[in-house]
């Protein structure tokens, strides 16, 4: 067995930037074809020119996650270049401002529920979808938190839709199994991505505080979570479906 994705083809949502980027530069330099997609296009077209200038086979795909009809065709337009969908990364998340559910606005608990958890249906739905009429399996790794396993004030919204991905995770993995298609979800922890530098920035003793909690002292790099959605996408993990892989430097212990 290797570590292989070639004649593979990887949808990323979000993967403009962070650990969706990071995670698009590592299945191209293992060989697979990668469509990305983001809400924005700039980001969108600097990160893809990068992957493209160093020869890899990348498509950008500007799609908003919560809208489901630009969802249903970004994975059109990926099976239109590359001819499959073998694995799809759903990378996309938001935070909203952090605040008390007292304070909390309801608009923005909506933007977040409908972008982190309507998005990911509205992914996993076409997805896997596509997965089944090709009748080859396949392995979708979903992007939850340490805040689906854990509650931290403020975070209201944020940690409700994690939550929730972590459910949907486990529904998924149960209606596609008998597809072969694995189904699993990761749990990142803090890790140093634009969305963590601008918390730190707005909110720097609550990031301290965060930081601080974490046993292993410290918070993630990008190469550490893309890592794990390789391995839950490689026949390594063939019989890995429904689980739940926390990414946390040890939080969910304390
Ligand atoms: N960085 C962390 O500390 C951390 C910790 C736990 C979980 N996570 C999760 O990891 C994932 C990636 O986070 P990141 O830190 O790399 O974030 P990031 O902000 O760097 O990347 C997120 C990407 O999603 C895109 N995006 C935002 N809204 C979108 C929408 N409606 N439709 C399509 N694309 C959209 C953004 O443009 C951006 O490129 C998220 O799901 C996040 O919740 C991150």
């Amino acid at each position: 067995m290797e570590l292989s994705f070639k004649n593979k083809t990887v949808l990323i949502t979000g993967g403009a930037s962070g650990i969706g980027f990071e995670t698009a530069k590592m299945f191209t330099q293992s060989g697979a074809d990668v469509a990305i997609t983001d809400i924005n296009a700039e980001l969108l077209n600097n990160s893809t020119e990068t992957l493209k200038l160093s020869g890899y086979n990348v498509l950008a795909i500007q799609c908003d996650i919560s809208v489901e009809q630009e969802v249903e065709n970004a994975v059109k337009q990926t099976v239109e270049k590359f001819g499959k969908l073998n694995i799809a990364y759903n990378n996309v998340g938001i935070q909203a401002p952090v605040a008390n559910i007292t304070e909390a606005c309801g608009a923005d608990f909506d933007h977040v529920i409908a972008v982190n958890l309507k998005g990911m249906w509205n992914s996993l739905k076409y997805e896997l979808r596509q997965m089944k009429v090709q009748g080859k399996g396949g392995a979708v790794i979903n992007c939850s938190s340490q805040c689906g396993l854990l509650a931290q004030p403020g975070l209201g919204a944020y940690s409700a839709s994690k939550h929730g991905v972590i459910g949907l995770t486990k529904v998924a993995a149960l209606e596609v199994a008998k597809d072969n298609i694995r189904v699993n979800a990761i749990c990142p922890g803090t890790t140093d991505t634009q969305m963590v530098r601008t918390a730190i920035k707005d909110y720097p003793a609550h990031m301290q505080k965060v930081i601080d909690g974490i046993p292993l002292g410290r918070i993630a790099n990008v190469q550490e979570i893309a890592s794990a959605v390789l391995y839950l996408a490689s026949d390594y993990a063939g019989f890995v479906t429904g689980e739940v892989m926390a990414l946390d430097g040890g939080c969910i212990l304390v």
